[in-house]
């Protein structure tokens, strides 16, 4: 049967030490293509915990991610880091571009590791720059930026590997909230035009409400809204 899921998160508990309390606790969800779902919770829920497991970067201490049909179980870190590469992009908080990089350097260069050629790899950033309303600002360094701006580079980068699947902890977080919209607003539309799965963590109800899906986490336990 053809599956339009593009990650499947099975009954994922996390204990980050032993004896701890679990910070997630038998937590299922899947994502089809297309859709955007919200992650909603307090500090200190588990949302970050849940969005690293989801893009490979931390293990659970049990269950399984199902990511484009593929169990992610028993692979190896360098197919991790492959998959992770090719199928998954990531927005953080805080924007992490480098700094010594023009906006255009930073969205090629995850595409370059991908192994595209730099024409193609400058050609899709100057694109994806001028999607997300950077057209004039190609050659700017981070430092020229607003915090809009950085984090808008930060979601074309994210973007740049044409990934199935996009996380983002948080993103328009540290922004005040007219520009969080703005930025918010265009991330939803390049992300429904392209097809992709997206979750989406934050504490903002109203940019939630947007959303095809919101979930909760509390006390380990994720809660359909
Ligand atoms: N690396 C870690 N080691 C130990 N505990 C952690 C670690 N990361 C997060 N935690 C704990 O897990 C819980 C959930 O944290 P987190 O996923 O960051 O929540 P949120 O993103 O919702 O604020 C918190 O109690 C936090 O202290
Ligand atoms: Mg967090």
């Amino acid at each position: 049967m053809p599956s339009n899921s593009v990650i499947s998160l099975r009954h994922i508990s996390k204990q980050y030490h032993k004896n701890d309390i679990f910070v997630l606790n038998d937590v299922s969800l899947t994502v089809e293509k297309a859709e955007f779902a919200a992650l909603l919770g307090p500090s200190g829920s588990g949302k970050s915990t849940l969005l690293h497991i989801a893009g490979l970067l931390d293990d659970p201490t049990d269950g399984e991610i199902v990511i484009s049909g593929k169990n992610t179980k028993n692979i190896s870190d360098n197919e991790k880091t492959s998959l992770r590469l090719s199928k998954i992009g990531f927005v953080y908080q805080y924007h992490h571009l480098l700094q010594e990089f023009s906006a255009l350097e930073n969205v090629a260069i995850p595409q370059l590791i991908a192994g595209i050629s730099k024409k193609c790899a400058m050609d899709r950033a100057k694109s994806l720059l001028a999607d997300i309303g950077l057209e004039d600002k190609f050659n700017s360094f981070p430092s020229e930026l607003s915090g809009g701006q950085k984090q808008r580079v930060a979601i074309a980068r994210a973007l740049a590997n044409d990934p199935a699947l996009l996380l983002a902890d948080e993103a328009t977080g540290n922004l005040d909230p007219e520009t969080a919209i703005l930025v918010f607003e265009d991330l939803m539309r390049i992300v429904q035009n392209t097809g992709m799965a997206a979750i989406v963590a934050t504490h903002n109800y109203e940019l939630a409400a947007k959303m095809d899906r919101r979930y909760l986490i509390s006390e380990g336990t994720l809660f359909k809204k």
